[in-house]
């Protein structure tokens, strides 16, 4: 696929209004909307869609460099989980595509799963909107406008990054009120195995390796 084909992030979204009309105008393919899921997403869908389209987007890199006080941790003892760093707020790239899933939402759930996702991301995530491409074609989206939500490098839980073994201690050492954090990323990494069996995605897989270092240490004691 060709990095340097690739346009850059899509603006910021400002209003649910704004979205859901450009999204009507610009897909003539849906009255519902669609939504792109990069991280728990991926593994645990919203509850009503109708079709779901496996796909990356370009110009962004997934970190688990969001803290999570509501999900995988607590205020006192936060979690990591992930979210979207635009590519030119990340000078050393290795790679410009980020894998995940696209869910169409139909018309009649767009309310109840817009409130559901706010809340479900309301710990420093905005809603964005990217263009999804597919393994067959890298030049025309099979999705465009998808919103997605992503914790951008200024929300406040956004923390930004750390040594590996660090970042994998933490996710070890985290609970909260949706389990265990370690839970989160090895299931985010077998999903991605899953839908793209040749995924490269240093990070989370370098970071599953050393969790699991992690939990078979503990095993052995
Ligand atoms: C997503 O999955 O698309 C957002 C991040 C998360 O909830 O893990």
């Amino acid at each position: 696929m060709s990095a340097a084909a690739a346009s850059h992030p899509s603006d910021i979204v400002e209003s649910i209004h704004d979205i859901q009309s450009s999204s009507k105008e610009d897909n003539p393919h849906s009255d519902g909307i669609w939504v792109f899921g990069y991280g728990s997403l991926i593994w645990k869908p919203p509850i009503h869609y109708e079709q779901k389209q496996i796909g990356y987007i370009k110009n962004y890199v997934r970190r688990f460099w969001q803290h999570s006080e509501d999900h995988r941790g607590t205020p006192e003892k936060p979690g990591r989980v992930v979210t979207l760093i635009p590519y030119d707020e990340w000078k050393t790239i290795e790679s410009v595509v980020t894998w995940g899933v696209a869910f169409k939402i139909p018309s009649d759930d767009v309310e109840a799963t817009r409130a559901y996702l706010d809340h479900r991301e309301k710990n420093g995530y905005t809603v964005h909107t990217v263009d999804v491409f597919s393994l067959e074609d890298d030049e025309t989206p099979a999705v465009r406008n998808a919103l997605v939500y992503i914790g951008t490098t200024d929300n406040e839980a956004y923390v930004g990054p750390a040594p590996a073994d660090k970042i994998a201690q933490q996710i070890h050492d985290s609970y909260g009120p949706s389990g265990w954090n370690a839970e989160y990323l090895l299931n985010l990494a077998e999903a991605l195995r899953e839908i793209s069996p040749g995924v490269k995605d240093d990070h989370v897989f370098e970071l599953e390796g050393l969790v699991k270092k992690i939990i078979d240490d503990n095993n052995k004691q």
